[in-house]
């Protein structure tokens, strides 16, 4: 496929790009979050690349890392606005362009991946992404980074009660709100960008992420306790402004969906394989104390967590919720 490819692009596109300006070029600007070494970034800049080498240059596709752009809060706003073209935001953060989306935000609502590959790819995920279609934004790709974990510098967290007056900082999603109010808790919007800072100046006690996310940014040496608890899913949209997507040469759109076919693949193994790998740093760091979930304590978790959602289905409809795969059975 990649021999395939790199012979259309030869063809398409004079080989001399390497030497044109920036206005000759056709830039494409791709800003995210995280850092380069998350599944996030590396996939990035594995479609930069990739893209380079099959457009001979032609199509740059620029990429800006560590919210040194935009940051949450503004990325989605310079998308529709076209100052920036391509970003990968974790769905949570589309919880006010399209809300329905934080179906995927409820807690245990998954327990694999691949069921939410398969909950997107269905009848009830097409209607969601039509959503942000109207709104003018086109989604690529879905790139994963597996699911969330707590941690916090209080105590450890083995049921739902011992979430009790702890602040923590979520993703700016309602659903998420709701599931730690639910416990007892506190929970507040913040940019990841800011996480740290809160932590160190004890601002907030915790947070729910991905290990990839939390070894990236070095979270688990500011952090006590971490309770291995894959209680809800962290995945990305690949968004692209539509109105500039719809204004490529179609070889352009072509190399960029295939491209974008295969990074996507690779991403997918990569947040894998990372996630695994980042639990066995943390295991062997003794830096935190590890707290784990066995079926039992998870179950009680789902049980505590259920009116989280009812509140979904009276907000946003019952089809979303009834379509995942917990319930289809
Ligand atoms: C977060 O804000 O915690 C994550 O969405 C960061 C990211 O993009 O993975």
């Amino acid at each position: 496929l990649i021999l395939i490819l790199d012979a259309c692009a030869s063809e398409q596109y004079p080989e001399d790009h390497e030497q044109l300006s920036e206005e000759e070029r056709l830039v494409i600007r791709f800003s995210h979050v995280v850092g380069e070494e998350t599944p996030k970034g590396l996939a990035a800049r594995r479609f930069a690349e990739l893209i380079k080498e099959r457009t001979g240059g032609y199509v740059e596709v620029q990429v800006f890392s560590n919210s040194y752009l935009y940051k949450d809060g503004e990325e989605i706003d310079a998308l529709l606005q076209g100052d920036v073209q391509i970003i990968a935001p974790a769905i949570s953060k589309l919880s006010e362009l399209v809300p329905e989306w934080q179906v995927l935000d409820l807690p245990f609502a998954f327990d694999q991946v691949e069921e939410v590959f398969d909950y997107v790819q269905g009848p009830v995920g097409q209607e969601l992404f039509a959503r942000l279609e109207a709104k003018g934004i086109k989604t690529l790709a879905v790139w994963d980074n597996g699911f969330k974990h707590i941690t916090n510098s209080q105590r450890p967290i083995q049921a739902p009660e011992d979430m009790a007056g702890l602040r923590f900082r979520i993703m700016p999603s309602e659903v998420l709100y709701q599931q730690f109010r639910q416990i007892g808790a506190e929970a507040e919007n913040y940019a990841f960008n800011e996480v740290f800072q809160l932590l160190e100046h004890e601002h907030i006690d915790g947070q729910e992420n991905t290990l990839s996310n939390i070894i990236s940014r070095n979270l688990h040496y500011l952090q006590n306790y971490i309770t291995i608890s894959n209680h809800g899913y962290l995945g990305y949209l690949v968004l692209i402004n539509r109105a500039f997507w719809e204004g490529l040469p179609e070889e352009v759109q072509d190399v960029i969906l295939t491209t974008l076919e295969e990074v996507t693949e690779w991403q997918h193994q990569v947040a894998k394989e990372m996630n695994e790998q980042n639990l066995q740093e943390i295991e062997a760091c003794q830096c935190i104390q590890i707290t784990y979930l066995d079926e039992e304590d998870r179950e009680l978790w789902r049980q505590h967590l259920q009116p989280v959602y009812q509140y979904y289905e009276d907000k946003y409809g019952k089809q979303y919720v009834v379509s995942l795969p917990r319930f289809k059975n």
